[in-house]
């Protein structure tokens, strides 16, 4: 037996393909074969184990920006985790994902993500579940008593002269959050021809909007799917409501709901849970839905790289912290957080002994600093130890904003 754990070479391409149709259920029809000039696609590394050259596990690692405190962070969003069913159970996954996430920190990653099959699968690799995208399904019946919009507002289609527009809105609304792709690398970016147009993914994308003419804002956007039948089983189908004033969201919720005759929900791309809501529902006087959530989880690759890349809060403060965590020991170490003005610095703290000051796991790290739980909750879930006396500061710091996230992955 000898064990391999390499980046994927294009003669691995069926083995692992095979691995991932067993593994994900995928249709037994054989994709296309790929061009080996356009391969691997652009933004993606895979990686394989392999026992005397038969591929035995594999993975992808997406690189893509993701907002987390007002910046735009490089994230190393994981995929496609496979080990052979004959070998699962026989320490294949942390090797292999170590190896992804040394790279990916040597890359100047900041941040991994991943959306798991089950959590617990990579607890002791240091990620934790932080938010959820969710596909909610909301009844036509709903919809039908959302009030209008105020009259300056009003929906129309858009064009592909309204793209750079919307991307200013999704924007707008993203860099606002913790966790939502930037959208700014493929696939991911929103092509115009994508969006709009006769190759488009949508039927339509709908703009609520202020004004008209030169004058004309753009408040914002939902892209639909309208599927196919005209009874109440179908479903419009929505990738993003996206609404900066509750009268856009007014605007494209009673647009949606018109279709009402015709389908009897509208099943929408969403985040927050009822926890973080997503502000764009708040506007729904009916909370009839049903949620399909499909938890993220994060972890930190670069403690200080994370911290010192966010604008916070202007309070100045000097917050010593440590993470120890034996199953993501890349991340131990002792810090002192320093911040004035809105701005973070991390400086190594030779001196600490431990017990000295808060210390966190690397989960209990992600949850706090994304702001999905307070540090009494993260105490409570075992993620924080040590002196209480910064609990309130760090929260003020880090608790600002809510996790959402738009794109599966
Ligand atoms: C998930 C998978 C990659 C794990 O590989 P494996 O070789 O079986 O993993 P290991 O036995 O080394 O276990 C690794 C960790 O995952 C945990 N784990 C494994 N399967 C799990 C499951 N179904 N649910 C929860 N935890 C699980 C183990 O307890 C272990 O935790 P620990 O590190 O805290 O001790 C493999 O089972 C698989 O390919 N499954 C089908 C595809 C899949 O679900 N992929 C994940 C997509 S996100």
């Amino acid at each position: 037996m000898t064990l391999e754990i390499r980046r994927t070479a294009f003669a691995d391409v069926p083995a692992s393909r095979r691995l991932g149709a067993e593994a994900f259920g995928v249709s037994p029809q054989p994709a296309p074969d790929p061009d080996p000039d356009n391969w691997p696609s652009p933004n993606i590394r895979p990686w394989v184990a392999t026992d005397d050259g038969e591929v035995v596990a594999g993975l992808g690692v997406r690189s893509f920006t993701s907002w987390f405190h007002g910046a735009p962070l490089a994230t190393a969003g994981f995929a496609g985790v496979t080990v052979a069913a004959e070998r699962r159970g026989s320490g294949l996954l942390r090797p292999l994902v170590e190896a992804a996430l040394a790279e990916a920190r040597g890359l100047g990653d900041v941040v991994s993500t991943l959306y798991p099959s089950s959590a617990g699968i990579y607890r002791g690799l240091g990620y934790e579940v932080v938010g959820a995208f969710e596909e909610v399904r909301v009844p036509m019946s709903a919809l039908a008593a959302v009030r209008p919009p105020a009259p300056d507002v009003r929906a129309r289609r858009a064009t592909a002269a309204d793209v750079p527009a919307v991307r200013r809105v999704y924007e707008t609304w993203a860099s606002a959050q913790n966790g939502p792709l930037s959208r700014r690398e493929e696939p991911f970016a929103m092509e115009p021809d994508d969006i709009v147009g006769p190759d488009a993914d949508y039927t339509g994308v709908t703009l609520a909007v202020r004004g008209a003419g030169d004058t004309e804002e753009l408040l914002g956007f939902a892209s639909w799917s309208r599927g196919q039948g005209y009874d109440r089983t179908n479903t419009v189908e929505v990738d993003d409501l996206v609404a900066l004033t509750p009268d856009a969201a007014r605007a494209l919720w009673r647009v949606l709901g018109s279709f009402s005759p015709v389908a009897g929900w509208v099943q929408v791309c969403t985040s927050g849970g009822w926890s973080g809501l997503d502000v764009s529902r708040l506007v729904l006087p009916d909370h009839a839905a049903t949620a399909a959530p499909r938890p993220y989880m994060l972890r930190l690759l670069d403690v200080p790289g994370a911290l010192a890349a966010a604008r916070v809060a202007p309070v100045t403060a000097r917050v010593p912290f440590a993470v120890a965590d034996p199953g993501a020991p890349d991340l131990e170490g002792a810090w002192t957080l320093e911040t004035a003005g809105g701005a973070v610095h991390v400086v190594p703290d030779d001196a600490a002994t431990p017990g000295d000051r808060p210390t966190f796991t690397s989960g209990g790290l992600a949850q706090s600093w994304a702001g999905a739980q307070s540090t009494a909750n993260v105490r409570l879930a075992g993620g924080l130890s040590g002196p209480t006396t910064h609990d309130a500061v760090w929260d003020a710091l880090w608790g600002g904003r809510q996790v959402h996230v738009r794109d599966y992955f």
